[in-house]
């Protein structure tokens, strides 16, 4: 690595890597040279000049944003000279601007209004009539108004170079020129809010959020998002038990900024009319609303009564209950309920690939290695709309680092505009001599491979004698974490073998006594219940609520506390933002139950914080740093390392391909991401 460069900074002498621009090496020092087309990670526009600085033995004042370091470099960032420059420029930003920040979005966060106070820019000397054009909705998420937009090209660059969608630009010329959709009036996009949240100013509102809160009235809670496996970090501004929006401009997790329109704005469905919000009871053929009380016993009396006569109880659990849920569920079946009949909806062979991985070392990737590793090769999915953040990365580290990309899928995907190669079909063999050469590799496969198939593709990987790390992929929020915590009947958790007992299928078919289900709805294609008794925790009456003979209103993610793991094994905390009334965290349900029947103790608290650490301490994989999760990080587990003694069942692994606009069951209840397919479907 190259020497670093010295130069001075108002008066400090500082060190920066070569290349590296002023405005970052500022930065670095704790220096804030204002921005507004600069922004980190995205190509130079060069376009607002805000960030001008005085650099000796130059005749005028440079971008900040363009010049790159070089020694001896003497620049004063606050000078008399330098702040007249930036009130000039700001002057003539705000020649057309509205001037509305009592009724703009953007108060109080707005970056123009940040600096306009700071340079002080009171007056302006344009008398001219502003030209007015009014605001239009480009989607049902994204709204422009053009006379606030003060062409930073952030939005453009973005969803060009971060999204890969292209799907904004610019028409016209000087000041009439405007911020434009890519479908004449409209947007035909991702709809990630990316180029909203970017926005400097308030050009680009959301539909979601507009008029609905100051910044300043919200609580800010940091927690993940609960609908794919990718695990984005969340920050939910909430206020009187609402959740008003979700962001995360602090780039605090795992995704930096990065959020899709389901983690954006899908958090919408919490407050669906049709969310449960009392338990119901079938009386006479139909449900009807009980008190948590009745509920409780009813169920327990049931439980006790059936384990009494020695009946069959099946237990399903889910892919988005938390770890400690699902730790406690199969704690629970296999302790109280003296049963292995417990599975959950499996969407990716983590099992075998595990497995086939057993004796080596570091041998899987974390969200980060797809930004930093040279090569990747992506095996079935169509990463951009079923893993937007892994999508992100890729593209990321192909802009920024020249990562090579390597695309094998049944049809084409966004990866192919910047894939090395791209294979049409399954056979990923061809690719063998351009990996070799590969200095390293990351490979990620969708549930086309499983069983057999992934052994191949692990040998394959394993014979290319370069370091490689693997991804299986899976669909939720807590896919992965179900099988981590052993809501499987052939598995305890960390991988232990456990007398196996019946599958979800054969669970649905059988003429269970009892069948438990927590947060999940096997029933949703139809089918009717066997079971004598249902018992189903949920949000909503879904097609296996609605066959119950109890059901319990279940708290969503954003209404709790505990953590999940993501498609690459990495834990993260999430964090209560609201409370919705009437329903309740799953673990509290499941304690409510146990000690309803008397078996509290045999379980031991329902307190997310001590199930965590019992998961800690008997979970192999899971003894992961305490601060890091607890400080809202992420925490890579490692599962076993060595054989996992049990028959492949591919047949039993089927991934919902959820595009960017569903998310299972739950994506049902979002009127956003109603909002966006209706809209399409309209327009077809
Ligand atoms: S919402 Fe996302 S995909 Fe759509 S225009 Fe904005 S940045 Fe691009
Ligand atoms: S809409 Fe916002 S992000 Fe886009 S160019 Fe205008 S000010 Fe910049
Ligand atoms: S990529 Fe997945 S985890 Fe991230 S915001 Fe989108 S749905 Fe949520
Ligand atoms: S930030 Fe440097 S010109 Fe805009």
């Amino acid at each position: 690595m190259a020497d670093p460069v010295k130069l001075t900074i108002d008066g400090r002498e500082v060190h920066a890597a070569p290349g590296t621009l002023v405005i970052d090496a500022a930065k670095q020092n704790g220096i804030e040279v204002p921005a507004f087309c600069y922004y980190e990670g995205l190509t130079l526009q060069a376009a607002c000049r805000m960030c001008l600085v005085e650099i000796e033995k130059t005749p005028k004042l440079q971008t900040a944003c363009t010049v790159p370091v070089a020694e001896g470099m003497v620049v004063r960032t606050e000078t008399a000279q330098v702040a007249q420059a930036r009130k000039y420029m700001l002057e003539y930003l705000l020649t057309n601007h509205p001037l509305d920040c009592p009724v703009c979005d953007k108060g109080g966060e707005c970056e123009l209004q940040d600096m306009t106070f700071r340079y002080g820019v009171g007056e302006s000397r344009f008398t001219e009539e502003k030209v007015h054009t009014p605001e239009k909705q480009f989607s049902p998420v994204v709204f422009f108004d053009a006379p606030r937009c003060i062409l930073c090209y952030r939005c453009v660059r973005i969803c060009d170079e971060g999204m890969g969608v292209k799907a904004l630009g610019v028409i016209n010329r000087g000041v009439v020129s405007e911020i434009a959709p890519n479908k004449g009036d409209h947007l035909e996009c991702d709809e990630c809010g990316a180029c909203i949240d970017i926005c400097p100013v308030g050009a680009l509102t959301s539909g979601a959020y507009r008029y609905k809160t100051r910044p300043w009235e919200m609580t800010h809670v940091g927690t993940i998002c609960t609908h794919c496996a990718d695990g984005c970090k969340t920050t939910l501004g909430t206020r009187n038990d609402q959740i008003i929006r979700g962001n995360n401009r602090d780039r605090s997790g795992i995704n930096g900024e990065f959020l899709c329109i389901k983690g954006r704005y899908g958090f919408d469905f919490y407050d669906h009319p049709e969310r449960l919000q009392a338990p119901l009871v079938r009386k006479n053929g139909k449900l009807e609303e009980v008190s948590w009380s009745e509920a409780l016993t009813t169920i327990a009396s049931k439980f006790n009564e059936a384990l009494q006569a020695g009946g069959s109880f099946g237990v399903i659990g889910s892919n988005h209950t938390t770890n400690e849920e699902n730790f406690y569920l199969q704690k629970f079946a296999r302790d109280v309920l003296k049963t292995n009949n417990i599975d959950h909806h499996r969407t990716g062979d983590v099992v075998t690939l595990l497995d086939a991985l057993s004796g080596k070392q570091d041998k899987l990737a974390t969200v980060a290695d797809l930004y930093e590793r040279k090569a990747v090769l992506i095996v079935g999915a169509d990463l951009a709309t079923e893993h937007p953040l892994l999508s992100f990365q890729i593209r990321a580290n192909y802009r920024h680092h020249q990562a090579h990309v390597y695309v094998v899928t049944a049809e084409g995907v966004r990866e192919d505009h910047y894939s090395a190669v791209s294979v049409r079909g399954r056979d990923y063999t061809s690719l063998r001599d351009k990996l070799k050469a590969e200095p390293e590799l990351v490979i990620l496969f969708d549930d086309s491979v499983k069983g057999e198939d992934v052994r191949k593709l692990v040998e394959f990987g394993e014979s290319l004698g370069i370091p490689v790390k693997y991804i299986a992929l899976v669909d939720y929020s807590n896919s992965r974490g179900a099988v981590d915590m052993g809501v499987t009947p052939e598995l305890v958790p960390g991988y232990q073998p456990a007398q196996p007992g019946m599958h979800v299928h054969e669970m649905i078919d059988a003429d269970l006594g009892v069948l438990w289900v927590v947060g999940a709805n096997p029933l949703k294609k139809g089918g009717s219940r066997k079971a004598g008794f249902l018992v189903v925790q949920d949000m909503f009456l879904t097609e296996t609520a609605q066959q119950a003979d109890v059901v319990l209103p279940a708290a969503s993610a954003y209404e709790k506390n505990g953590t999940v793991t993501n498609v690459t094994g990495e834990v993260q905390r999430l964090k209560r933002g609201i409370n919705t009334m009437g329903a309740k965290p799953d673990l509290e349900i499941m304690g409510f139950i146990a000690r309803e029947m008397g078996v509290a103790a045999t379980l031991g608290p329902w307190v997310p914080e001590t199930v965590f650490e019992q998961i800690r301490k008997t979970v192999r994989g899971y003894q992961v740093p305490l601060p890091v999760v607890a400080t809202g990080g992420a925490a890579q587990t490692m599962p076993l390392n060595g054989r996992i003694p049990v028959e492949n069942r591919p047949d039993l692994i089927s991934s919902d391909h959820n595009g960017l606009f569903d998310s299972g069951t739950l994506g049902r209840y979002s009127k956003v991401l109603h909002s966006v397919l209706e809209g399409r479907l309209e327009r077809q």
